[in-house]
C-alpha cells in the first residue's frame, strides 16, 4: 500500500474574521498548516503530500511554510477551488500513478497525531474508505431558517461527529469525484461523497482533541490543549 496524502488549505477561513487566511495563522508560532505537514512527515506510511491553495498562493506557501520545514516526504503544491470539494478534486488529479491510497486531511485540524493518522490507514487494509469520527457530546437537532427545532431529535446514541483524516482507495475516491461532479452534488467531506455511492465508510475512532480550527477561540482552545499536553 502506498498513500498520498492530499491536505486541502484552500478555505478563506472567513469564520476566523482575521486578514490572514486560516493555514497561516499561527498556533504557538508555527502556521496551522505547518503543524499538519510535519505530522504527516514524521509518518513513514505517507509517501507523498499533495497541497491544494488558493490559486496565486503556491509560492507563498512553499516559501513561508513547506521550504522552512525541510521535509523528507516529496511536496506537490496545486490551486485549489471554490469548494473543500474543488480543492481536494484537484489534488486528486496530482495523485502519482505509484499511490493506491489516498489520505485527506483538513489543514484546519493541525491537533492530528501520528497515532490518529496510522490508525486511519491501518483501516484501509480492511475497508476501502474509513472515516476517524468522535461520539457526539451535545444533543443535534435539524433547525428551519427561523431557528426552530425540526422533527425528531435524532437518538444521541448513533450519532458521531466526522473528523479527518479519511482514507480511501484511489480509484473509489476519483470515481465518487466524478459522480459528484455529473450529479451536481456538492458535500462538505469525501466520506458524504463516497457513502452517497452507496459504498460503506468504516468509522475509525478519532479524538476529541482533533478540533478543527473554525472561529477565534478554536485556536485558544488548541492552544491550551498542546500547553497542556492533551493530545
Ligand atoms: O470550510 P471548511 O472548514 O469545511 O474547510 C475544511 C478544510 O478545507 C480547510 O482546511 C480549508 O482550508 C479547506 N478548503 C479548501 N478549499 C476550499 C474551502 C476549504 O481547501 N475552497
Amino acid at each position: 500500500m502506498s498513500v498520498a496524502a492530499i491536505v486541502p488549505a484552500a478555505g478563506s477561513g472567513r469564520r476566523m474574521e482575521q486578514q490572514e487566511k486560516k493555514p497561516y495563522l499561527h498556533l504557538l508560532g508555527k502556521p496551522l498548516l505547518a503543524w499538519v505537514l510535519a505530522v504527516l512527515d514524521k509518518t513513514p506510511e505517507v509517501h507523498c503530500i499533495i497541497i491544494p491553495v488558493c490559486p496565486g498562493d503556491e509560492m507563498r506557501c512553499k516559501q513561508e511554510i513547506v521550504d522552512p520545514l525541510g521535509l523528507r516526504t516529496p511536496v506537490v503544491i496545486v490551486a485549489g477551488g471554490a469548494q473543500r470539494q474543488d480543492s481536494v478534486r484537484n489534488g486528486l488529479a496530482a495523485v502519482p500513478d505509484t499511490c493506491d491510497t489516498v489520505l485527506v486531511h483538513d489543514a484546519a485540524r493541525p491537533l492530528v497525531t501520528c497515532a490518529l493518522i496510522q490508525t486511519a490507514i491501518a483501516a484501509t487494509r480492511t475497508h476501502r474508505a474509513t472515516t476517524l469520527a468522535v461520539p457526539v457530546k451535545d444533543t443535534i437537532a435539524t433547525v428551519d431558517p427561523a431557528w426552530t427545532v425540526l422533527d425528531e431529535i435524532p437518538d444521541r446514541s448513533r450519532l458521531v461527529s466526522i473528523q479527518t483524516p479519511q482514507t480511501f482507495a484511489k480509484d473509489l475516491l476519483r470515481e465518487a469525484h466524478r459522480a459528484a461532479v455529473v450529479d451536481g452534488v456538492t458535500a462538505t467531506d469525501d466520506t458524504s461523497l463516497v457513502s452517497r455511492l452507496g459504498i460503506p465508510v468504516a468509522v475509525v475512532p478519532g479524538a476529541y482533541s482533533n478540533i478543527k480550527i473554525t472561529t477565534q477561540e478554536d485556536l485558544a482552545i488548541a492552544a491550551a490543549l498542546l500547553e497542556q499536553g492533551l493530545l
